[in-house]
């Protein structure tokens, strides 16, 4: 059986990954702040913000090695900016670090990124600079001391992508992959927070112009791909879900 820990199983996409990954026949080790709401392989519970938590749930993973994390849990830019920052960027490269010499050859990492995390090529000098922190803490402390322009949940997600397309080169001598995804508006219980950020008419727009919102099982599925074995040569890249809304409307072209 492959193996897999996902985090944000309590809800959403992480739900409907673990779902789709329980029907392939995979286990599934949930990471959440929230108990999971169907029955998991295991649950365990982890403030993602603490760097100190996080440690502690992988120690307590009952399980040693894996096929692959696939980081999934963030929160909206309504929440505290350094938490949104903690949760959506910096936990992912800290749990990811944590786990990755637990992840057989032939595995994988995925980060759920977001369309919000694509312009990320006009902050680059940003995002290496946090990059380059040792620890979580350091991280934080470059967050504070350097506020960025606009909503600290883009720049969580610039760095979130990055971080993915970074670390595939080094990741190959383990055999393993990683790859980020980054969805559009996806009809969870945080789509009212980006409503209340964004302007309901904003979304009410992406909605008409494309028929509807993604569910969480079209973000699960491109998940899964990256996962398999199907994907085996696709690494280090940000592979956009958003039914056409980046590459027809924000791009320009149309
Ligand atoms: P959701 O709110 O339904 O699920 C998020 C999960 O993460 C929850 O189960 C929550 O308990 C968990 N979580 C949040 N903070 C945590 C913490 N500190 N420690 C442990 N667990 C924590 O949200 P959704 O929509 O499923 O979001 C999943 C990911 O997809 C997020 O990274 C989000 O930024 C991203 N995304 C969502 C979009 C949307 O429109 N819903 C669009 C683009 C990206």
């Amino acid at each position: 059986d492959r193996t897999y820990v996902v985090t944000g199983t309590a809800s959403g996409i992480g739900q409907a990954v673990a779902r789709r990954l329980l029907a392939a026949g995979a286990q599934v080790h949930g990471l959440d702040r929230k108990p999971p709401t169907a029955e998991l392989t295991s649950h365990t519970e982890v403030d993602l913000a603490d760097p100190s938590s996080i440690d502690a749930a992988v120690a307590a993973l009952p399980v040693g090695d894996v096929d692959g994390l696939i980081n999934v849990a963030g929160i909206p830019g309504t929440a505290p900016g350094d938490q949104v920052f903690a949760v959506n960027a910096l936990a992912v490269r800290h749990l990811t670090g944590a786990l990755v010499g637990r992840i057989r050859r032939g595995g994988s990492v995925v980060v759920v990124s977001s369309i919000a995390g694509a312009m990320w090529p006009a902050r680059l000098e940003q995002i290496r600079a946090v990059l380059a922190t040792a620890s979580f803490a350091d991280g934080a402390r470059w967050f504070a001391e350097n506020p960025q322009e606009g909503n600290a949940y883009t720049f969580s997600k610039e760095v979130a992508t990055v971080y993915a397309l970074s670390m595939a080169v080094p990741l190959v001598e383990h055999g393993i992959r990683i790859n980020a995804v980054m969805p559009g508006p996806v009809e969870t219980p945080i789509l009212p927070d980006f409503e209340a950020s964004m302007g309901k008419d904003v979304l009410d727009g992406v909605r008409a112009l494309l028929g509807r919102h993604a569910q969480p099982e079209d973000i699960a599925d491109a998940v899964l791909l990256c996962v398999g074995d199907d994907a085996r040569w696709v690494n280090g890249t940000a592979l956009v879900v958003d039914g056409g809304l980046t590459g027809g409307v924000l791009s320009g072209v149309v």
